[in-house]
């Protein structure tokens, strides 16, 4: 039998590419989610060959059920915002702690190879040194930088202590198709393209002046597939980014060469939780993994940008 790979969060963004890059590849595969940001849609192309279960992972008795049988675990379920956890941080903790403790265990005990967990680069905060590197404190700023710190924390202590492989992800703002731009939510390359393609004016928090290390999505992918097997990466955390970082006046300008447009653009206070600026060193998983991120910020930024010509329809 071959073997079986769980995408939790397979709805979500990220983990729609995971899967449908573990179909073409002739894998089985099975999703579980509850679609609290998640969207069936982005799996119609291959809903006929995976299992999809739409649960909720907070539920000890559903982790149980859904890892069973499983070999490969990529855990990308989450409640991913920022500005959601400030304003709900129980909901948030539910999903990316609790949420995250049951599938460990489950995990567990049913003997699984590996997970690969999505981490974020959120915890480290508002650190002054660039670019951020693995040995650097975590500070977090806001619930949820904290709620990803704690779930990478608890897949290194479910290696230490009960040999489970785990591998933790730290992603450094992520993009490309299918990402949502329509919650007040949404992260800002997706907002920004679907505005502009609008002819709406864009909103920055702050000067426009902080900067991002933005990476597509498919390097995403290839990462975790990469993770999934590579001798020396279990009990290991590492940044996954880009290695490159721009400002959002730079994203803006980028965006208005591709459109071939002028932008307008509000500026407004700072908010509360946001970092100021964010690069990853990628040195650790280059050499753990073997990734090199093979789409660049621009090349990315053009294939989105296509995506949403000829999608974005709301
Ligand atoms: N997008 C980024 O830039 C970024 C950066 C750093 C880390 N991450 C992490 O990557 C992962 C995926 O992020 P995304 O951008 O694809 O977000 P997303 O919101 O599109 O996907 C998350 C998915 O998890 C599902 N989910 C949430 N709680 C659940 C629960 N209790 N049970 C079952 N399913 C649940 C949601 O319905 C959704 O489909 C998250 O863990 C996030 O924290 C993302």
């Amino acid at each position: 039998m071959s073997k079986l790979y769980l995408v939790t969060g397979g709805a979500g963004f990220i983990g729609s590419h995971i899967v449908q890059r573990l179909v073409k590849r002739g894998e089985r595969v099975r999703v579980v989610d509850n679609l609290c940001t998640g969207e069936i849609e982005r799996l119609a192309s291959v809903l006929s060959v995976i299992d999809f279960v739409e649960e909720d992972l907070a539920d000890p008795a559903v982790c149980d059920r859904v890892v069973d049988g499983v070999d490969y675990v990529l855990h990308q379920a989450a409640i991913p915002s920022v500005q959601r956890s400030i304003r709900d941080p129980m909901a948030s903790n539910r999903a990316n702690i609790t949420a995250t403790l049951n599938v460990l265990e489950s995990c567990r005990t049913h003997g699984v190879r590996r997970l690969v967990y999505a981490a974020s680069s959120s915890v480290y905060g508002d650190t002054k040194v660039l670019p951020k590197r693995e040995d650097m404190p975590a500070t977090p700023l806001s619930p949820y930088a904290l709620q990803k710190f704690v779930g990478e924390r608890y897949a290194k202590l479910y290696f230490d202590l009960y040999k489970l492989e785990t591998v933790s992800l730290r992603y450094f703002n992520v993009f490309g198709p299918s990402q949502d731009p329509y919650s007040e939510y949404s992260a800002v390359i997706p907002k920004f393209i679907t505005k502009l393609l609008a002819g709406e004016k864009l909103t920055i928090f702050g000067d426009g002046e902080q900067s991002r290390d933005f990476t597509y999505v498919e390097n995403v992918v290839q990462a975790n597939l990469l993770a999934l097997t590579a001798d020396g990466a279990a009990g290991k955390m590492m940044n996954l980014g880009c290695g490159t970082r721009i400002s959002l006046n730079q994203l803006v300008k980028q965006l208005e060469n591709i459109l071939g447009l002028n932008a307008q653009v509000e500026y407004l206070p700072a908010r509360a939780g946001d970092v100021r600026d964010s690069l990853a060193d990628i040195g650790l998983a280059e050499r753990l993994l073997g990734y090199q991120p093979r789409v660049s910020v621009e090349d990315g930024l053009a294939r989105t940008v296509d995506w949403f010509r000829n999608h974005a329809s709301r």
